[in-house]
């Protein structure tokens, strides 16, 4: 008989503060109607100059240890695309911070927005060789794109963690996964810059194009009929996107655009993102995390995913929905992750955006910013030095 194997637990943590459109609108002479209907956002969290991925990362992850322990914990798997290091995984620190066992293996993936799905895939195949251990995947970005540009109004900060292992009390994943890999530019971020480059209309394409591509190859593997699935879990780098993406899979499939219909596969999951903005690794995981969390009963329902990494690497699969899972849900923490953080004006977002530490060499402090239990207090002798509080 198959293992039954998949996500145990899963956290999220988002920053310090948060920018609604309506400023960015005011700044920028948009129309408001613009963000709130045509991309699908409201505000996007801006991460203090004391958050980055590890301290967004070791929050969402503390909660985790906290109710499961760490004694079945031997791989940690950190997927980023807006990495720190270019050698050191930010995964160690997050082991660090986190007191994990030193009896662990610890790693950090990379494929753009993909690669916490590759995490997830890569972690069910180390607790198939060993059903007894259990891995933390982190996935945790912040999204930054240039002031000024149309890609601003979609960036955002989040971290999710899920501990992955047999029996999960939340959602079982399935076999077959539909893949699908392309060779295309159409965002990337070039080693020496902090903001990502985008041809935003060019990724639109690419993303409906990788939809596609994961369908037909789900549907040669034997994957499930569209009519079983419950809700579609999209990547949402904004949360329009699920819509055009879901749009196109009906039409692709030969399906009528019943505006309705598109609502109920997808309303619920986009509650989380339409406030966060783009969390890249961290967004269809955000969009389980709503759904699960506002959906009336899903025991037993099969759910799609779909999971897209610019450059491009795609991924659909479905996962079914355990009995019981309603238990272990953490609806009250992640509202609180959300209304806990603080609204800045344009200026003071501005202000966030620019602030970085100076490539001397020297010694800086970072100004004490976050009130979340993990801070990076500073930068010495070219190492990042992180508090937990
Ligand atoms: N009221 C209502 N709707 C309005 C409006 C108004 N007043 N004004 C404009 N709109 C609509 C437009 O009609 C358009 O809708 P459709 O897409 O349905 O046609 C929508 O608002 C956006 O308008 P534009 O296309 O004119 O906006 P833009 O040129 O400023 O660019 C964007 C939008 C391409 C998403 C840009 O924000 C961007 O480059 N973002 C970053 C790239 C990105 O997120 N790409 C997504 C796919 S890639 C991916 O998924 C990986 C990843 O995470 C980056």
């Amino acid at each position: 008989m198959s293992l039954s194997i998949g996500i145990h637990d899963l956290s999220f943590a988002t920053g310090e503060f948060v920018l609604p459109h309506t400023a960015l609108a005011a700044h920028n002479g948009t129309e408001i109607g613009k963000y709130h209907l045509g991309i699908g956002q409201e505000s996007m969290s801006v991460p203090a100059a004391d958050e980055d991925i590890v301290t967004l990362g070791a929050t969402a992850a503390a909660p985790i240890i906290a109710r499961h322990g760490a004694e079945r914990i031997r791989t940690v798997v950190f997927a980023t695309e807006s990495s720190i290091d270019q050698a050191k995984s930010a995964g160690v620190y997050v082991h660090s911070l986190l007191g994990l066992p030193s009896a662990t293996r610890v790693v950090e993936l990379k494929q753009a927005c993909y690669g916490a799905t590759a995490a997830l895939q890569f972690a069910i195949g180390l607790v198939q060789r060993d059903p007894a251990q259990q891995v933390l995947v982190v996935a945790s970005d912040v999204s930054k794109y240039e002031l000024d540009s149309p890609g601003e109004a979609t960036q955002g900060a989040a971290a999710v963690a899920m501990l992955v292992g047999v029996d999960p009390a939340l959602v079982r994943i399935e076999d077959p996964s539909g893949l699908f890999t392309a060779d295309v530019m159409d965002f990337w971020r070039p080693n020496y810059r902090e903001a990502a480059l985008v041809d935003g209309h060019e990724s639109i394409g690419a993303y409906l194009q990788a939809v596609e591509g994961t369908w037909k190859d789900y549907t040669e593997q034997g994957g499930r009929t569209l009519e079983e699935f419950a809700a579609f879990c999209y990547h949402q780098p904004f949360t329009k996107m699920a819509y055009k993406a879901h749009r196109h899979l009906l039409n692709y499939c030969g399906y009528d655009t019943d505006e309705a219909v598109i609502a109920r596969a997808l309303g619920h999951t986009t509650a989380y993102n339409r406030v966060i903005g783009n969390s890249y690794t961290a967004s269809v995981y955000l969009g389980l995390a709503a759904l699960l969390d506002r959906s009336e009963d899903l025991t037993g329902r099969p759910l799609a995913f779909l999971s897209y990494g610019s450059g491009s690497v795609a991924e659909f699969f479905a996962g079914t929905v355990v009995a019981g899972y309603r238990e272990h849900l953490r609806t009250d923490a992640n509202r609180q992750a959300i209304d806990r953080r603080t609204e800045v004006d344009y200026a003071r977002y501005r202000d966030l955006h620019e602030w970085r530490f100076p490539t001397d060499g020297g010694d800086h402090a970072t100004p004490e910013q976050t009130t979340g239990p993990f801070r990076l207090a500073g930068i010495s002798g070219h190492k990042r030095l992180y508090q937990a509080r």
